[in-house]
C-alpha cells in the first residue's frame, strides 16, 4: 500500500529518496512520483507504473535538491494515473505526500472550490496541499497550517509537506497511519516504513498519533497532539542487517517459503525449554492473567485470519477454550457481545493492517481481560497497543503474498494454546507431546519442501485452468482455504476452498474435467470419510491432486497424490500449508505473473 519517504539533507537528496522507494515496492503500489526543492521552484515528477519510470525521469532530468519527498500509491480515490499519483501540489506553493484516507474529503473539497482552488486529480489527498495553502497565508509557517489543517480532516493520515518558501525544512504529521523518523549523519528522513530507510540510519523515532514534526538537515523538533513540543524514544534497530535481498532466488516469496524451518526455529527458540512452554513468554504478568481466561476473540485479516481458525481448534483442544473468530473489517460492526474474562488476540504481520488496529482499539472500550497480539514486526503499531504480544521473528516478508508470516504465525499461536492450558493446569501429557514436536518442525519442514519435484510434475495442468477448488476438513479447512487464497493472490486463478463434506451441498455442480480439486488428506479419523468426498469428484470426472498421509491410498483419475512426511497430527496444518504455497508459486511461475507484486495488492493495507 502506499509509501511515504521524505528527506532533508547536507546532500542530494533525489537518488535516496528514489531508492526509498524501491525499497517499499513490496508493499504493492501503482504509480510513484517526487517533489524536490530547488529554491525558487520545485522539481515535481511523476509517473504511472513501476518506480523504474520514475527513476529513468529522473536519470533524464537529473534535478538537483537537498530536502524532497516522494511516495509510491496505491489508488483507493481515483484510478492510478500519472494525474493522480503523488504528491500533489497547491497553486506551486505546497507540494505534499499522504498516505490514509480522508472520510470528510467531499465537504472540505466543496469549501475549497469555493475559497478558488481548482482540483486537478480525483483524489482525496490534493485537498490537503490546498488547506496547507490556505492556512500557511493565514499562519505564514508550516507548523501551525498544519494544525490548521488537522482541524478539519477527518480519517487516517500520514503527511509530508514542503513549501516553496522554505528549502531548509519539511513538515510530518500522522494520525492512525504509520509514521517514522530517522536520524542520519547530516540528514533527517521521514518515512512511512523502516525499510525505505533502513540503509541510511538505524535511529527510528516513531511517531505517535496526532504528533507534528517538522526536519531539516541537523534538527527536528516534534509536536504532539496538543501542538506541546515533546521529547520521543530513539529505537535502535539494524534494518540493513536484516537479510532484503533476493540472494540466489526468483522472487521474495520463493526465498520466504524456503526460509520457513530457520523462521520456525527462530519462533520457537528460548521459548520452550524441557518438556513444556517456559512462563510469560508473551510478556510479565502473561502467565497470570492466562489463568484467568475463560473465553477468546480473535480478530485478524487474510492469511492472518487464517491462522486465527487453525488456532481455534487448538484453544478448544488444548486449552480447553471456547474462541470465536472475526474478520477485523467485521467485527466493530457487528455489536460483539463480551462474555465475563474474555481474551482478545490480534494477528497480524505487518502490525499496521487498519483493520485490525481499529477492532483492537475498539474492544479496549469493551470488558476484555487484555489484549494479545501475534505479530511480526516489533516497531508496529499494534505491538505498542497490545497488553502482551508475542513477536513471530520470521524477519522481513517481502513477497505480499504471505508465506512465513503464516506459519511463523500457526507456531506462535501453538506456544499460546500451551501457554494458556499450563496457567490453567490443563493436559501437561499433551503439552509434552506438542513441545517435543514443535522441536522437529524445523527439520519436517524441510523435508516437506523436497516435495518440489513433484509438485513441478502437476502445475502445468492447474495452470492451464481457470478455477480450482480446495477441500480440507477440520482444522485443514482452513488451510485449504490458505491454499486457494494463496493460488487467487499471484496467479490470478479463481480459487475456492469447501470444507470435503460440503461438497455435495452445492459445489458438486462444479465439477467437470476443467475444475482441477487439491484436497488435503491427513491421517485422521476423518480420513475416511474425505476419500469417500473425494470419490464423488472422482466420480463426476474431477481430477484430484490430493496431499495425504502414506496411509491413505486412492485412485485419482489423471491427478495425483502426493505422499506427505510424517509428524505430530496437531502440527500437521503446518506441513500441509508448504506444498500449496510451492504449488502456487509454481503455477504463478507458469503463467508469468507478477509474483511479489501481484495486481491490485498491497502487502501491508494500512486503510480501512
Ligand atoms: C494484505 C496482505 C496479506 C495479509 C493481510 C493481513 O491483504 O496482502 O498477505 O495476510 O493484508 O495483513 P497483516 O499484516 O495484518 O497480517
Amino acid at each position: 500500500m502506499c509509501g511515504i519517504i521524505a528527506a532533508a539533507s547536507t546532500r542530494n537528496v533525489g537518488k535516496l529518496l528514489v531508492q526509498g522507494l524501491h525499497k517499499m515496492e513490496y508493499r504493492g503500489y501503482d504509480s510513484a512520483g517526487i517533489a524536490l526543492h530547488q529554491n525558487d521552484s520545485i522539481a515535481h515528477l511523476r509517473a504511472l507504473g513501476k518506480v523504474q519510470l520514475l527513476e529513468d525521469k529522473m536519470v533524464a532530468e537529473k534535478p538537483k535538491s537537498k530536502l524532497g519527498i516522494a511516495h509510491t500509491r496505491w489508488a483507493t480515490h481515483g484510478e492510478p494515473s500519472e494525474i493522480n499519483a503523488h504528491p500533489h501540489q497547491s497553486k506551486n506553493n505546497v507540494y505534499i505526500v499522504h498516505n490514509g484516507i480522508i472520510e470528510n474529503y467531499i465537504e472540505l473539497r466543496e469549501s475549497l472550490i469555493k475559497d478558488g482552488y481548482e482540483f486537478l486529480s480525483q483524489t482525496d489527498s490534493e485537498l490537503i496541499a490546498h488547506l496547507l495553502d490556505l492556512y500557511l497565508k493565514q499562519s505564514n509557517n508550516m507548523i501551525d497550517a498544519m494544525y490548521l489543517a488537522k482541524a478539519k480532516l477527518e480519517g487516517a493520515y500520514a503527511i509530508a509537506a514542503i513549501d516553496i518558501n522554505d528549502n531548509e525544512s519539511l513538515v510530518v504529521a500522522r494520525n492512525k497511519s504509520p509514521l517514522l523518523l530517522g536520524l542520519g549523519t547530516d540528514e533527517i528522513l521521514a518515512a512511512s516504513d523502516p525499510l525505505a530507510i533502513g540503509q541510511l540510519t538505524n535511529e527510528f523515532i516513531f511517531l505517535e498519533d496526532g504528533d507534528v514534526a517538522e526536519i531539516s538537515a541537523e534538527a527536528y523538533t516534534i509536536f504532539d497532539a496538543n501542538k506541546k513540543q515533546v521529547t520521543r524514544e530513539i529505537t535502535k534497530i539494524d534494518i540493513s542487517s536484516q537479510a532484503t535481498s533476493k540472494g540466489e532466488y526468483k522472487h521474495y516469496m520463493e526465498k520466504e517459503i524456503y526460509e520457513q524451518p530457520q523462521a520456525i526455529l527462530n519462533t520457537i527458540d528460548g521459548r520452550i525449554g524441557g518438556d513444556d512452554v517456559l512462563d510469560n513468554i508473551f510478556g510479565l504478568g502473561s502467565a497470570e492473567l492466562f489463568a484467568q481466561v475463560e473465553r477468546i476473540q480473535i480478530v485478524a485479516c487474510g492469511t492472518s485470519l487464517h491462522a486465527g481458525r487453525v488456532a481455534a481448534n487448538w484453544f478448544s483442544s488444548i486449552s480447553e477454550l471456547p474462541c470465536q473468530v472475526d474478520y477485523a473489517s467485521e467485527y466493530r460492526y457487528r455489536n460483539p457481545h463480551v462474555d465475563k474474562n474474555s481474551l482478545l488476540i490480534t494477528i497480524s504481520q505487518s502490525g499496521e493492517t487498519a483493520d485490525t488496529l481499529a477492532a483492537l482499539r475498539y474492544a479496549k472500550e469493551k470488558d476484555y481481560l487484555g489484549s494479545v497480539g501475534i505479530c511480526n514486526v516489533p516497531t508496529s503499531s499494534l505491538a505498542r497497543e497490545s497488553d502482551f504480544v508475542l513477536f513471530t521473528n520470521a524477519g522481513p516478508e517481502i513477497g505480499v503474498a504471505s508465506t512465513k508470516a503464516f506459519t511463523t504465525q500457526l507456531a506462535g499461536l501453538m506456544l499460546l494454546a500451551l501457554s494458556l492450558a499450563k496457567s490453567r493446569e490443563l493436559n501437561p501429557i499433551l503439552r509434552k507431546r506438542v513441545v517435543t514436536a514443535l522441536r522437529t518442525l524445523p527439520e519436517v519442514i524441510h523435508e516437506t519442501l523436497k516435495l518440489k519435484d513433484q509438485i513441478l510434475a502437476i502445475a502445468p495442468a492447474i495452470a492451464s485452468k481457470d478455477n480450482a477448488l480446495f477441500l480440507g476438513r477440520g482444522v485443514f479447512y482452513p488451510i485449504a482455504k490458505e491454499g486457494a487464497l494463496k493460488l487467487k493472490e499471484i496467479s490470478y486463478i479463481h480459487a475456492e476452498a469447501y470444507p470435503a463434506g460440503e461438497l455435495k451441498h452445492g459445489p458438486l455442480a462444479l465439477i467437470d474435467e476443467n475444475m482441477p480439486v487439491i484436497a488435503l488428506a491427513p491421517e485422521s479419523e476423518i480420513a475416511e470419510k474425505l476419500v469417500s468426498n473425494l470419490e464423488e469428484v472422482k466420480a463426476r470426472g474431477g481430477t484430484l491432486y490430493v496431499f495425504a498421509d502414506p496411509s491413505v491410498t486412492m485412485d485419482v483419475n489423471n491427478g495425483a497424490v502426493i505422499s506427505m512426511p510424517k509428524c505430530d497430527f496437531l502440527l500437521t496444518p503446518i506441513i500441509y500449508t508448504i506444498p500449496l504455497q510451492l504449488l502456487s508459486y509454481e503455477v504463478a511461475l507458469l503463467r508469468g505473473t507478477d509474483i511479489d507484486q501481484p495486481r491490485n495488492l498491497a502487502k501491508s493495507v494500512t486503510v480501512e
